[in-house]
């Protein structure tokens, strides 16, 4: 679970509107129902006054994947069924987008949307940043660019996590080439992959592990790739190493501006965030938000 230390938490957001079409209509179009399994569905939503979809599961004429599917439809939100992709299950904004954890991302996009994001004024890139190892980077990182997508945003998710690279492993993408090899000067930003499912999402993933990280991360490359990819997208998002351990997150706050902190619940030490603060700071990085993570 997540939990937010920031006020004025909203829970309505504009993704979470439903199309108009009734859900039973949905799951006959699909063809979960027929025409007659949605007679005797209502009639039992009437004796139960329960809703359509758990009407239609107590018949045993659903599933519970069934109604989730036509729920996400009814939601327009992008949902994967299971396939042989092989995304991680980690990517529950994906998987399941009414599960609470995603609730409250999307109350966290809510938020940034609200107090960060003006691509007007250059806000739209993002560095999701923590003191230590295991503090659930990587898993707001994904899930956040997941959300994102799922409203509409053109996003994209930049791992600059050359010390423990993971977003290739999450997507389940070929990472040949990433960011590194555009550091470098072998590719260019087209090497970010569009994420099968999941559209508007695009994840360059880390690439080949460099001998020298840091160097790389701080070359005028890092900059001018920043720059196209805002030319591309309306959000982009970047994971990094742990910035109590390196200075790689410092380097990249000092290119891409804005940072959201993370915390682990019992995990972080106080002294830990209020260092990051500092350093993330003196790399003239804006703090726009903490997040305190709670798994
Ligand atoms: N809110 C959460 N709910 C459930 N699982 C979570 C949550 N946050 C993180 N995790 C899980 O905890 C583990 C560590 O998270 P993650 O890899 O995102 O951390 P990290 O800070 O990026 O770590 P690293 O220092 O290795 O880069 C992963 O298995 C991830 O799926
Ligand atoms: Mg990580």
């Amino acid at each position: 679970m997540l939990a937010k230390p920031t006020d004025n938490v909203l829970s309505i957001d504009g993704a979470a509107r439903p199309t108009g079409r009734h859900i039973g209509a949905i799951l006959m179009d699909e063809g979960k129902l027929t025409p007659s399994d949605a007679e005797q569905v209502l009639k039992r939503q009437r004796e139960l006054g329960w809703r359509f979809g758990e009407a239609a599961i107590e018949l045993n004429l659903i599933t519970d994947t069934d109604l989730r599917e036509a729920l996400a439809k009814q939601y327009e939100f992008p949902y994967l069924v299971s396939g042989p992709d092989g995304v991680s299950k980690e990517l529950v904004a994906a998987w399941d987008p009414f599960h609470p954890v995603v609730e409250e991302l999307r109350a966290v996009r809510t938020q940034l949307l609200i107090r960060w994001f003006n691509p007007a004024a250059g806000r739209r890139t993002l560095v999701i940043a923590s003191p230590g190892a295991r503090e659930g980077r990587s898993f707001i990182a994904a899930n956040l660019a997941v959300s994102f997508s799922q409203l509409g945003q053109r996003t994209l998710l930049v791992d600059a996590d050359f010390r423990a690279p993971r977003q290739q492993g999450i997507f389940n993408i070929a990472d040949r080439f990433g960011l590194s090899s555009v550091l470098s000067g072998r590719a260019d930003l087209s090497v970010a992959a569009p994420v099968a499912g999941i559209t508007g999402l695009a994840v360059l993933p880390a690439g080949p592990v460099p001998p020298n990280p840091l160097e790389l991360l701080s070359r005028g490359s890092f900059a001018a790739l920043l720059g196209k990819a805002q030319a591309e997208y309306d959000v982009i998002l970047i994971d990094t190493p742990p910035a109590s351990e390196y200075a790689d997150a410092q380097s990249v706050a000092f290119r891409a501006g804005d940072v959201l902190l993370v915390s682990r619940r019992d995990h972080t030490r106080v002294e830990e965030t209020e260092r990051a603060v500092k350093e993330l700071s003196d790399a003239a990085a804006r703090i726009v938000g903490t997040l305190m993570n709670a798994f």
